[in-house]
C-alpha cells in the first residue's frame, strides 16, 4: 500500500533533523496547510528550526498559493511519525547515524509511509537492508529552499514505482520542482557536477594558486552568478561539505586529498561557515 493524494492532503509528515536542510524542507512542506513535525535529539535545534520555519512561513506559503500549516518541534520519534504519510530524513551525511535512524523509522512509523532520505551523496540502496519494507524507501534530495526549489527523486533500486509517482505529483504542490534520477548515481545529478566544481575551486585555493575572494568574483564576473563556490560552501557548512568530499572519496579512485586537507582546517579552527559565523569568509550574527 502506498499513500495516494488524498493521504498526503490528510495526513502529517516528519522531518528528522533539524539543521540547515531539515528546517528548510520542514518550511515548504508546510505550504499547504496540514501539520509538520520536527524531530531532533538537540534541544536547541528543534526549538530554533520552528522559530525559522514559522518566521517565513507565511510569505513562502502566499508565494506557492498555499496556506500556512503548522510546525511544531516533538521529542519523541515515535509521536513525531504517529500516523504521517511521509518521514523526511535529513540528520548528519554519515551512514552509521543515517542505517539505525532508518530501522527505527521503518519500525515506528505507519507501514504505508514513505520513507526519504535527504542524503547528498548515499543512495538509499545502501540503506535497504536496514529496513523491513524497502519499497516504501527513498532518496528525495533537496537543495537549498526556500530559495533552490528544484528536488531530485531517486529510487533506492525497490522503491515501489507509485512511491515515486506520489512524489513526483505531490512536491510541485509545495513549491517544488522534482527531477527523476533515471538510474543509481552516487552524488545524483547536479551534486555530481557541483562537486567538481567545488573540488577544483578548493584545489586553487590550497595550492595558493588565489584566495576565495578572487574565485568567486570570477564566477560572478564569467558565469553571471550572484554567488561563487566559497560563498556557497559556507552557506552549506564546511562539515557538511567535509563529509561528501569524504564519500566520494572512498567511493572513487584519485580524488586528491588537498581540497579536505583545507577544509579539515578551517574545521579544526570552528571556521563551519555561516552556522559558526566564520567559514571561508566572516559572517557577523
Ligand atoms: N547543507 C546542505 O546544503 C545540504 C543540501 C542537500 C542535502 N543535504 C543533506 O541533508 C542532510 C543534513 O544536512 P544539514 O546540512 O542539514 O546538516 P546539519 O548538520 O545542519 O543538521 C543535522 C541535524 O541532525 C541532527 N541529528 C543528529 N543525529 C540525529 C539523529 N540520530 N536523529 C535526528 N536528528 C539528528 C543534528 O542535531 C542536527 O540538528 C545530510 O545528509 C546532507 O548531506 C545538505
Amino acid at each position: 500500500m502506498v499513500p495516494d493524494r488524498a493521504d498526503a492532503a490528510r495526513r502529517p509528515v516528519a522531518v528528522v533533523g533539524a539543521g540547515t536542510l531539515g528546517r528548510r524542507i520542514a518550511l515548504m512542506l508546510a505550504t499547504r496547510g496540514g501539520e509538520v513535525r520536527i524531530s531532533d535529539p538537540s534541544h536547541e535545534q528543534r526549538n530554533a528550526a520552528v522559530r525559522w520555519a514559522q518566521e517565513r512561513l507565511p510569505e513562502v506559503a502566499a508565494r506557492v498559493g498555499g496556506t500556512p500549516g503548522t510546525v511544531r518541534a516533538v521529542d519523541d520519534l515515535a509521536q513525531a511519525v504517529d500516523d504521517v504519510w511521509l518521514v523526511v530524513e535529513a540528520v548528519p551525511e554519515r551512514l552509521e547515524v543515517k542505517r539505525p535512524l532508518f530501522t527505527e523509522l521503518d519500525r515506528l512509523a505507519p507501514p504505508d509511509a514513505v520513507l526519504a532520505s535527504n542524503s547528498s551523496s548515499y543512495p538509499t540502496s545502501r540503506l535497504v537492508d536496514a529496513v523491513r519494507r524497502p519499497q516504501r524507501l527513498v532518496n528525495t534530495h533537496f537543495y537549498m529552499p526556500p530559495e533552490r526549489t528544484a528536488v531530485e527523486v531517486m529510487s533506492c533500486g525497490r522503491t515501489d514505482p507509485a512511491v515515486v509517482r506520489l512524489l513526483m505529483d505531490v512536491l510541485p504542490d509545495h513549491g517544488l520542482q522534482p527531477f527523476q534520477v533515471r538510474r543509481e548515481s552516487t552524488g545524483f545529478i547536479y551534486n555530481r557536477i557541483w562537486a567538481a566544481i567545488k573540488r577544483e575551486a578548493l584545489a586553487v585555493v590550497a595550492e595558493g594558486v588565489a584566495t576565495p575572494e578572487e574565485v568567486d568574483e570570477l564566477f560572478r564576473l564569467n558565469l553571471g552568478t550572484d554567488r561563487g563556490p566559497f560563498a556557497r560552501m559556507d552557506t552549506v557548512g564546511l562539515d557538511v561539505v567535509l563529509d561528501i568530499e569524504e564519500h566520494y572519496a572512498a567511493e572513487r579512485l584519485g580524488v586528491s586529498d588537498g581540497p579536505r586537507r583545507l577544509l579539515r582546517e578551517l574545521i579544526a579552527e570552528g571556521r563551519l561557515g555561516e552556522k559558526t559565523g566564520r567559514g571561508f569568509y566572516d559572517h557577523p550574527r
